[in-house]
């Protein structure tokens, strides 16, 4: 990814927002950050906000906390989203010695940009602390799929949203006091979930009930389940909540594929009920019509050239002269994402 796709992202992310706090202001950074603040490209397309009462998944803010409120963001997820962080203190974009991770941590399944990925162009703008458990190739639940399951065909090792959350449970509270009404919590999974599926087959239901629906809910109700606490797969969306999550934060795909059309869904139907039962808030935003405007008229977005810069996932050698009119920055990132780029 090139840090502009990621702002273009970020102004999509801001015309949701700016629906709901018109009226609020951005309080100055508290933690200076450099950044090139040119900005080449455009947002060429809008956000198409639905209604609460729809039945599938649609872009929607039903009021999570804006900018000014915000100061600290819990993101879990996959190389969307990853800045090579893993619950420790970020490390900004470093170009030199060139890196096609741009210094973060670590090199592998790390920062795939050339610069602040969106959360963190996010986190900037608010002055927010950045809690980020996300890692490229994450999954929901590694034990749905063949691949990634103890059966293990690709023996890849992969990170998913059980483990990061984990990690968050275990450490998270040392890091902020995470004062749910000043902390939003971002999660986007789905497209290795898919990838996984394509290669060898695997249990979708499994994937959904971990992030959304306990096991055995959907059979026995809400009640017999609490009482059989032993037979409890308790879902991510739920654990969050139980530990202070008020505000979510939903990435939809770029692409539409059946199975995690139905995913997001779920997900949307299941954050319906969080706000009807919890007074939880939450914001979903779909991707698909934000690339599929960029797939359709590039040049009307600012990006020319070659839609992919780095030519590898390991080097900058051979990589283009003009990353931030370039869509991706990493090409197998890119033929994951950007099928529709095609
Ligand atoms: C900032 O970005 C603009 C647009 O991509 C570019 O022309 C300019 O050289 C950049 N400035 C620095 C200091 O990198
Ligand atoms: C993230 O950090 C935890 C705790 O140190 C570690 O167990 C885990 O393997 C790390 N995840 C990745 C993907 O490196
Ligand atoms: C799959 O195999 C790799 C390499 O042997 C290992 O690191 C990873 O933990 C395994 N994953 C699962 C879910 O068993
Ligand atoms: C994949 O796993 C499912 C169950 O999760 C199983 O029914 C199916 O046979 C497996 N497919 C392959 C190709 O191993
Ligand atoms: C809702 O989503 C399902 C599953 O993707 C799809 O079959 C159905 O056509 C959608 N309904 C509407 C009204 O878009
Ligand atoms: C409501 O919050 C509790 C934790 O406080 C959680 O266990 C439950 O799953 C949530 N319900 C919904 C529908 O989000």
């Amino acid at each position: 990814m090139t840090p502009s796709l990621f702002r273009a992202f970020l102004l999509w992310g801001v015309n949701i927002f700016n629906a709901l706090q018109a009226a609020s202001q951005v309080t100055p950074g508290d933690f200076p950050v450099v950044i090139n603040s040119t900005f080449p490209l455009k947002l060429a397309v809008n956000p198409l906000c639905g209604q609460l009462s729809s039945q599938n998944f649609t872009e929607i803010n039903t009021g999570i906390i804006p900018l000014s409120a915000t100061r600290t963001i819990v993101a879990f997820g996959d190389s969307w989203t990853s800045n090579g962080a893993n619950g420790t203190v970020p490390v900004p974009p470093i170009m030199w010695p060139p890196s096609p991770s741009a210094g973060s941590r670590v090199n592998q399944n790390r920062r795939a940009s050339n610069g602040f990925i969106w959360v963190e162009d996010w986190a900037n703008m608010a002055s927010a602390k950045l809690l980020n458990y996300a890692w490229g190739g994450a999954v929901i639940d590694n034990f749905a799929w063949n691949t990634t399951s103890p059966n293990n065909k690709t023996s890849v090792p992969r990170t998913d949203f059980v483990a990061e959350a984990n990690l968050f449970f275990l450490q998270g509270k040392f890091l902020d006091s995470l004062v749910p009404s000043q902390t939003v919590y971002t999660v986007a999974f789905g497209i290795n979930d898919e990838g996984q599926f394509e290669l060898a087959g695997g249990d979708w239901n499994r994937a959904y009930n971990t992030y959304v629906r306990s096991w055995i809910s959907d059979h026995f109700g809400p009640h017999r389940m609490l009482k059989q606490s032993s037979l409890f797969q308790v879902t991510k969306l739920g654990e969050l909540q139980a530990f202070g999550a008020k505000n979510i934060l939903i990435h939809g795909m770029y692409k539409s594929h059946p199975n995690t059309d139905i995913l997001q869904n779920r997900v949307f139907a299941y954050l319906k009920e969080s706000k009807a039962v919890n007074g939880t808030e939450f914001a979903f935003v779909n991707l698909e019509t934000l690339f599929t405007a960029i797939a359709d008229n590039p040049a009307a977005f600012g990006y020319r050239g070659n839609p992919t810069c780095l030519v590898s996932a390991n080097t900058i050698v051979g990589g283009c002269n003009d990353p931030d009119h370039s869509v991706f920055w990493i090409r197998k990132l890119a033929y994951r994402l950007a099928v529709a780029l095609d």
